[in-house]
């Protein structure tokens, strides 16, 4: 009997036991394989900590959001934490996945999860990437699953932001993830009729975005609505960024919003509120749309991996489910076109972007 093994890594995203249903559901119905769950990520075959996943272990998981296989995390199991720096324990992953009999890992993940899995690939493990994101960076998908369902998220917190906004004639500022992609924020933006939205793809002028309240204040509008990517910068000026973890120097990024309201206030009487709606973006139960995609990926990350067919990710690319090679595939992050569609349609309907 073949054994399919599935780990999950980085950040989670609405959808992550969506997939892994579809997986079990498939090896066992179209191939009698069994399916193995890497528990807590990379860490947890590092330690060699696995269980089998069958039929019962994931009824009802479709709607659920977080992971049932532990943790998630973005250990990285080429650069451990060791007394004298990082350590490269790649080897001792090999080794467990060969232990526990996988003929093939699945690897759910976002760019960073996916460059691992491609390194782990080269040093000739079976791996196949299934792509996971909030924040759909990833170039060669046309969507991550998770996307859609922070999209909500974010839409119906502009709706009720809105409200309260109206009540006090007030300007809203929501502050959304995306550190350099702004993706959620254009669609949210858009979906939830913001005023105004900030993408860390377009630098912002303070000036602009306040004259856009003062506009919205003219036109007899007794609130402003704005959406703010929480990897925005002002035009010549950074990131805002709270810490940087010591191990990898990831940067974790917050107070873009706060920012925001400073500089309104410091130019235009206004009363200023911000939200910063975080990790809500993360949990809940899969949307429709991503429920979908992930039961998408994951049977077809199945089909791929009893083919045989090894350092492949699977992708939706106009429709269809397809795989592509993983290098390829991780190699670009898809950031937002200033001069796209979406973009033209926004500009179209009077929406904003602090730099006119
Ligand atoms: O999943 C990606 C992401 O949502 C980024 O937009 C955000 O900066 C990051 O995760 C925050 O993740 P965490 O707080 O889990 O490190």
């Amino acid at each position: 009997m073949k054994r399919i093994g599935v780990l999950t890594g980085g950040g989670d995203a609405p959808g992550l036991n969506a997939v892994l249903r579809a997986v079990v559901r498939t090896a066992e119905r179209a191939y009698g394989a069994e399916v193995i769950g890497v528990l807590d990520g990379f860490k947890g075959l590092l330690d060699g900590r696995f269980r089998h996943v069958g039929g019962p272990d994931v009824r009802e998981l479709i709607r659920t959001g977080g992971t049932v296989l532990g943790t998630t995390n973005r250990d990285n199991p080429f650069s451990c934490p060791g007394e004298d720096g990082p350590v490269d324990r790649s080897a001792e992953v090999l080794e467990n996945a060969r232990k526990a009999g996988l003929d093939a890992l699945i690897i759910i993940g976002g760019d960073g999860t996916l460059r691992i899995a491609a390194d782990l690939g080269r040093r000739g493990l079976n791996v196949i990437g299934v792509p996971k994101t909030i924040d759909n960076d990833l170039a060669s998908t046309d969507y991550t699953f998770g996307f859609w369902t922070a999209i909500d998220t974010a839409t119906q917190a502009l709706d009720r932001l809105r409200d309260t906004a109206e009540s006090h004639h007030r300007v809203m500022i929501l502050e959304v993830m995306g550190r350099h992609a702004g993706w959620i924020a254009l669609h949210a933006g858009i979906a939830g009729a913001a005023d105004v939205i900030l993408l860390p793809e377009i630098p912002y002028d303070s000036q602009s975005v306040a004259k856009t309240v003062v506009r919205c204040q003219e036109r007899g509008r007794s609130s402003s609505v704005l959406v703010a990517a929480e990897g925005v910068m002002p035009r010549g000026g950074e990131m805002a960024v709270v810490a940087v973890d010591p191990t990898t120097g990831v940067k974790r990024l917050g107070g873009a919003g706060e920012r925001l309201a400073r500089e309104l206030e410091a130019l235009i009487h206004c009363d200023v509120r911000v939200t910063v709606l975080g990790h809500l973006q993360r949990g809940g139960s899969p949307v429709a749309f991503d429920r979908i995609l992930a039961t998408r990926f994951g049977e077809a990350a199945v089909h791929v991996a009893m083919e045989g067919r090894f350092n492949r990710m699977i992708r939706l690319a106009d429709g269809r489910i397809e795989d592509v090679d993983l290098d390829e595939a991780v190699r670009e992050t898809k950031l937002v076109d200033p001069k796209g569609p979406l973009l033209k349609t926004a500009r179209a309907l009077g929406i904003a972007f602090g730099d006119e």
